[in-house]
């Protein structure tokens, strides 16, 4: 049982600065510490290093940093494949533009391993734009359109060698989706449970037949969890806050019932800002639902992974 933990200090792809500081706010929120607690090897990888940039024009004028991001996914797709040969990968943000990457590369683990990659994504956003398609030309909105194969990313971006089906995704949170992505979803096959269906329905419902849908298909999951998917009042870490969020008590039932699925393999740590967060609150908060997905308990209860 060997967790690695992989640095992607990535802020190219976020609107203001401050994500290139996650890596060292996690270490100081003693992450590696409550890994080795509950029995993990931890094994810290450092930080990736993103390749030499390669500048190409895009004709949308509003995108920024293409090129960094387009070297950081690379960079991490590359990081992705071989650390999740060797243990867990945990993937410490960084802004939500690294899931590019990390998902890139756990994608081709799975097709390595003949299965199939699912995703779970705990957002306020779907992050579904295109680089046509991005107003606000922050390229961590883009991560789902780029690894779900939708056009335009082609001669601009590495891959993904092995494109996310939609009907293999979960997002659950959402609750800041721009025009553009509305059609998207509404035109496309992923598995969406926004903040109305969760105050409706409670987390555990939803996430509980994704997770016996892909048990049932013998996948192989990545879960990317956003700051934003909390709520600013638990969470206010982060650049880009949404009111509404899930609750602590929300967040970590569903950390729970996804280590109790026993499917899920890798997890992104995305959007902390600890230049914005309040003495530590929010990468601290991070680590407990980390802790939780790893395996930390109130009591013991049986699971189908132990
Ligand atoms: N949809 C907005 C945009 O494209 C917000 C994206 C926020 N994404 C994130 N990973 N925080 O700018
Ligand atoms: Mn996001
Ligand atoms: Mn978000
Ligand atoms: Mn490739």
């Amino acid at each position: 049982r060997c967790c690695v933990l992989i640095g992607a200090p990535v802020e190219a792809g976020a609107g203001r600065r401050g994500c290139g500081m996650g890596p060292a706010a996690y270490a100081a929120a003693g992450l590696g510490e409550a890994l080795a607690e509950l029995g993990f090897a931890v094994e810290h990888r450092g930080d990736v290093v993103p390749g030499p940039l390669r500048t190409v024009d895009h004709p949308n004028p509003a995108i920024r940093n293409l090129a960094e991001v387009a070297a950081w996914t690379a960079a991490l797709d590359e990081a992705a494949f071989a650390a999740s040969r060797d243990g867990f990968p945990i993937f410490l943000g960084g802004d939500h533009s690294l899931s590019a990457g990390t998902i890139a590369g756990m994608s081709r683990r799975a097709a390595a391993e003949g299965r199939a990659l699912w995703v779970v994504w705990l957002d306020a956003h779907p992050d579904l734009h295109t680089l046509d398609s991005t107003e606000s030309g922050n390229l961590h909105g883009t991560p789902m359109a780029y690894l779900t194969g939708r056009p335009g990313f082609a001669g601009y971006m590495p891959g993904p060698d092995v494109p996310l089906k939609p009907e293999h995704v979960c997002m659950i949170g959402l609750r800041s989706v721009d025009p553009v992505e509305r059609r998207a979803l509404a035109a496309g096959h992923v598995e969406v449970h926004d903040m109305r269906s969760i105050d409706e329905r409670g987390i555990a419902a939803p996430l509980a037949a994704f997770l016996e849908r892909a048990a049932h298909a013998g996948a192989m999951l990545h879960v990317s969890l956003d700051v934003d998917f909390l709520d600013p009042g638990i969470a206010p870490g982060v650049g880009t806050t949404v009111p509404g969020g899930a609750t602590f008590r929300e967040a970590h039932l569903a950390m729970e019932m996804l280590r109790d699925s026993g499917l899920v393999r890798s997890l992104d740590l995305v959007e902390l800002n600890p230049f914005l967060d309040e003495r530590g609150r929010t990468a601290l908060l991070m680590v407990d639902l980390a802790a939780s997905l790893m395996g930390r308990r109130i009591l013991d209860r049986p699971t189908r992974s132990s």
